[in-house]
């Protein structure tokens, strides 16, 4: 079965004093979501932005025919719960939490899709996978962190591609359609075998956003995809 792959270029790293500009232009290059990185400082040690900037950004994250391209908001925040219904309202169409920033994890799931979007978890480095034993059936979305989360432009661990390899059995042994998506440390030189290991969406900041060329950088991650 082939497998759609999904480009979701981080703005954590793209220029914050042009974001409507450089999501447009990201999305002209390929991009298939925007990954929208929400730290406050408080679950981790930086702060980037808030629904009130999601809403501004709403409008330009469209395909040239105006269609609609999902934002997927990565909440690293505590506690979880109203920041995920104020991004809902924004305009965001996924949102993953952090099952250890939460103290009730089925019922945050169960907010986020009550609120009309796909509910995520999303792993640390150190986090054990097990607590989706217990509400796989709320999950649209796994995110792997392949850093640890906070900042951009860190180097890939890859203790990751086990964890990987072992949410690819698991998912597909419930016949639901879960995302598997990768984030931190993504390049053009390793996103072949984090997809090899079972990912199928790919976060990337400072691969994509680093560089003058996007389309560039984008066709070069896909045609590693494709080999
Ligand atoms: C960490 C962030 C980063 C970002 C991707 O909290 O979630 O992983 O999205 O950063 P790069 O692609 O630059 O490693
Ligand atoms: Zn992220």
């Amino acid at each position: 079965m082939s497998t759609t792959y999904r480009i979701a270029p981080s703005i954590l790293s793209a220029d914050f004093a042009s974001l409507g500009q450089e999501v447009r232009d990201v999305i002209a290059a390929g991009a298939d979501w925007i990954h929208f990185d929400v730290m406050d400082n408080h679950y981790v040690p930086n702060l980037t932005f808030g629904p009130m900037v999601c809403e501004a950004l709403r409008k330009h994250a469209v395909q040239a025919d105006g269609s609609r391209v999902p934002i997927d908001v990565h909440l690293m925040v505590q506690p979880v719960d109203a920041l995920a219904q104020a991004f809902a309202k924004a305009g965001a169409d996924l949102i993953s939490f952090h099952p250890d920033a939460s103290a009730h994890v089925d019922r945050s799931l169960q907010v986020i899709q009550a609120a009309g979007c796909k509910a995520g978890l999303v792993f640390n480095p150190a986090m054990p996978i097990e607590v989706l034993d217990w509400v796989i059936d709320k999950v649209d979305l796994v995110l792997v962190m392949s850093v640890n989360p906070g900042f951009g432009g860190q180097s890939f661990i890859p203790g990751a591609l086990r964890k990987i390899e072992r949410l690819r059995k698991l998912i597909d042994g419930t016949g639901r359609d879960i995302r598997l998506e990768v984030d931190g440390g993504i390049k053009t030189d390793n996103i072949r075998r984090v997809a090899d290991a079972g990912a199928d969406t790919f976060v990337a900041g400072s691969a994509i956003f680093g560089q003058k060329d996007y389309r560039g950088v984008i066709d070069a991650m896909r045609a590693e995809l494709a080999r």
